[in-house]
């Protein structure tokens, strides 16, 4: 009785211990001891044939964390158009980054299966995708659980606008635990991919009513923008490079484009102009160093996100079905 209180006691101790909801390093250590490796792999094909693998995988795994937390939500399909990546606020989402998780979770599958969610090969990839555009790397905590709900009505209110200004963007991502200087650095991730012209036209022809270009913006860059996206006939298939310097590389010139007027967002530009975040953003102009540490230390913060762990959600087979 008395050994069985004890053994009770101590399965109680275990299990706080391990604490529901803290993600490790080694999780599948045991489980799936390669699983690194395989994502690795998959996601080096896959990005070595399409050119929007990288900034797609980086910027689904934004988006997954702050819908309903990194759970792999953003991944799934609906019949009725009506998941996650449906919602008008997807932003187009680029195919590519749904692509190479599938990629990554049926070469892990064929090695460990029913073991990896596909939450934490999302976070992997995201994390491989930035070192094959010669950005930093880091450690990744793992032990996510995939989610079981995955509405497009919850998409709303929870992603960022390119309008938004420092308060709105600070307040948006301190709910997700994120400080000011994480902000800062995971905008960096703008350093790579691209834009519609339609998420920054306003600030080219109808910003205010004295001044219909954002007098924020770059005179030259302006009429550069103005060229690739002119006002008569914005295609919506028109995409520009959003770091006009270096856009295949992940560096720290995104925020020397910052300080010269081509943020190419009013949400990038806010980040100079606003004398709040200004600092930060001369440091990481400055040192690429600085730059780094803090997006890998947001980075690894971005990916505990309204995490589920333990016994809760699943392990999804396909990331694009909840399992039933
Ligand atoms: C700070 C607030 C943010 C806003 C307002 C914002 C907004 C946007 C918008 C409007 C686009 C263009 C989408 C399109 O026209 O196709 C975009 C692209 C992108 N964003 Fe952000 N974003 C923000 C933060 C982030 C963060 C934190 C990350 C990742 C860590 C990220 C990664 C990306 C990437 C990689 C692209 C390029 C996508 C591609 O080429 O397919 N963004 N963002
Ligand atoms: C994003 O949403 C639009 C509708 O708002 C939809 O047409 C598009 O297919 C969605 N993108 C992805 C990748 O699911
Ligand atoms: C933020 O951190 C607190 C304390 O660790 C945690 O309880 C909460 O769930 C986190 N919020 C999100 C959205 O992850």
């Amino acid at each position: 009785m008395e050994r069985g209180y004890i053994l009770l006691l101590m399965v109680l101790i275990f299990a706080t211990g391990r604490g529901e909801g803290e993600l490790v390093e080694n999780f599948y250590s045991s489980s799936c001891p390669n699983v690194e490796g395989i994502v690795r792999e998959a996601v080096s094909t896959k990005s070595s044939q399409t050119l929007t693998t990288i900034p797609a995988t980086l910027r689904l795994f934004f988006h997954d964390c702050f819908v309903t937390g990194c759970d792999a939500s953003t991944m799934v399909s609906s019949p009725n158009g009506d998941a996650e990546k449906d919602a008008p606020d997807n932003l187009s989402l680029a195919g590519d980054g749904f692509d190479t998780v599938v990629k990554a979770k049926e070469a892990v599958e064929a090695v460990c299966p029913q073991v990896v969610s596909c939450a934490d090969i999302l976070a992997l990839a995201a994390r491989d995708v930035v070192v094959l555009a010669e950005g930093p790397s880091f450690n990744v905590e793992l032990g996510r659980r995939d989610g079981m709900v995955s509405q497009a009505s919850l998409v709303k209110g929870n992603l960022p606008k390119p309008e938004f200004t420092l308060s709105q963007l600070n307040a948006m991502f301190a709910r997700n635990n994120l400080s000011q200087t994480d902000m800062i650095a995971l905008s960096g991730a703008h350093t790579l991919g691209f834009s519609h012209c339609n998420r920054f036209a306003n600030r080219l022809y109808s910003f205010s009513s004295s001044s219909p270009v954002d007098p924020s913006l770059n005179a030259d860059y302006a009429q550069q923008l103005m060229k690739a996206c002119p006002q008569d006939h914005v295609d919506p298939d028109v995409a520009i490079d959003m770091d006009p310097e270096t856009p295949r590389t992940f560096d720290n010139v995104y925020y020397q484009n910052l300080v010269s007027g081509k943020g190419l967002f009013t949400s990038d530009e806010v980040l100079f102009s606003d004398p709040a975040s200004q600092p930060t953003v001369y440091d990481f102009a400055k040192s690429s160093g600085d730059f780094r540490g803090a997006f890998a230390t947001a980075m690894r913060k971005l990916g505990r996100v309204g995490v589920k762990t333990g016994s809760q959600g699943s392990i999804r087979t396909d990331c694009t079905f909840i399992n039933s």
